[in-house]
């Protein structure tokens, strides 16, 4: 009993040294900190000032999937996990600007292109939750159309609290067989393309000191990629853009965080060199020409949940929680949504 009244007043002392340790960095960054930082000296009695709200705040219902009123950008959102997530978005309370180019991205996508058509039904969905919506057809490798977009929206919604970077391309080419594109316009999409997004955005966040980025990266992103080597680059590369932009953006109460994906069944995955791979990953030998059944069968044995591929849907709850003020002290990390494949993974 006495240890345990000790160690609560250990405790309480150490929150106090917290809070005082808290208030002279306030004050040293209201007075001015370059100034206070060249005299090194304590704030003067009384002039300190109660630091910015920080943390998640105190327990309530659902608040890892409020977003009520945040206004949300989501890039390649025509389809696949970004429609998901900006519709997930709307129904947890956000307005959504979809954005994508819906339309040819390269000849090195093994997808096919998304089409104006693709975005207008996402944003119907959005705008079926009583949430505003706008469209932008803007190519994330243009930082000069995403900054215009971001002026846009700033002038349209009043703030931006939200980036969810998900457009990118796929690529299955040995190396031995690459043409040029393929390595150079998987990563310029990919890479340079979710870069532009971030430093496009940014600093309307850092203005506001507040802002949450959400960067989709990949399983393939942690580990080697037979025959898909610049996409596999690529999503090892948005991590590495991830991790600095959350040291860089920290102090401004901005958070960037990677969510990380298991195979999905979008547009960027449903042919069939891509069930032919998926078969081959567990070491079968594939057919010819597999089916989407055949490929079910031999990956879901090797998954923890028992699946062969999981919906946009099981991804963009996961956006949403990343999103919230629930999340407030996650930065720098990685969210992984995989059925349990990650599990295999260091
Ligand atoms: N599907 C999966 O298995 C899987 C797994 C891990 C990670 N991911 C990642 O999730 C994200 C979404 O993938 P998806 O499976 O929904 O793909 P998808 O092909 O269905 O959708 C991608 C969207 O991005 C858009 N896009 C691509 N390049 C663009 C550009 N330059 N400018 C604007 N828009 C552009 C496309 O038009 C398309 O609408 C990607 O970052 C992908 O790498 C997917």
């Amino acid at each position: 009993m006495q240890d345990e009244n000790n160690g609560k007043g250990a405790r309480h002392h150490r929150r106090e040294i917290l809070i005082g340790g808290a208030l002279i960095g306030a004050t040293l960054a209201s007075a001015g900190s370059a100034q206070a930082q060249a005299i090194g000296t304590m704030p003067t009695p009384g002039s300190e000032v109660a630091p910015p709200p920080k943390g998640a705040g105190a327990i309530k219902p659902a608040r890892g999937s409020m977003l009520q009123d945040k206004v949300a950008v989501v890039t390649g959102a025509a389809r696949g996990i970004g429609r998901a997530i900006a519709v997930e978005f709307a129904a947890n309370g956000a307005d959504v600007v979809v954005l994508d180019i819906v339309g040819p991205v390269s000849p090195a996508s093994n997808a096919k292109p998304a089409e104006p058509a693709d975005l207008a039904e996402t944003a119907k969905r959005v705008r079926s939750y009583g949430r505003r919506c706008n469209e932008i057809h803007a190519d994330i490798r243009d930082i000069g159309a995403l900054r215009q977009a971001a002026d846009q929206i700033e002038r349209d919604f009043g703030k931006i609290d939200i980036v969810v970077a998900d457009a990118a391309i796929q690529r299955w080419m040995p190396l031995l067989e690459m043409q040029d594109s393929d390595w150079r316009d998987v990563i310029d999409n990919n890479l340079n393309g979710t870069a532009n997004t971030v430093r496009a955005f940014a600093p309307k966040m850092v203005a506001r000191k507040y802002g949450r980025f959400i960067l989709l990266s990949s399983m393939q992103g942690k580990h080697g990629t037979k025959n898909a080597s610049s996409y596999s680059a690529s999503k090892w590369g948005i991590m590495g853009l991830m991790k600095s932009a959350a040291l860089e953006l920290g102090e401004y109460n901005v958070t960037v965080n990677a969510l990380i994906p298991g195979l999905v069944d979008t547009e960027l995955t449903r042919y069939q060199a891509r069930y032919k791979n998926a078969i081959a990953e567990t070491g079968n030998k594939p057919p010819e020409n597999p089916s989407p059944q055949q490929a079910w069968d031999s990956r879901a044995p090797t998954v923890p949940l028992q699946v062969g591929w999981l919906e946009p849907e099981d991804i963009s709850p996961a956006a949403v929680f990343l999103a919230s003020d629930a999340a407030a002290m996650v930065t720098g990390a990685e969210y992984e949504v995989t059925g349990g494949d990650s599990a295999k993974d260091v």
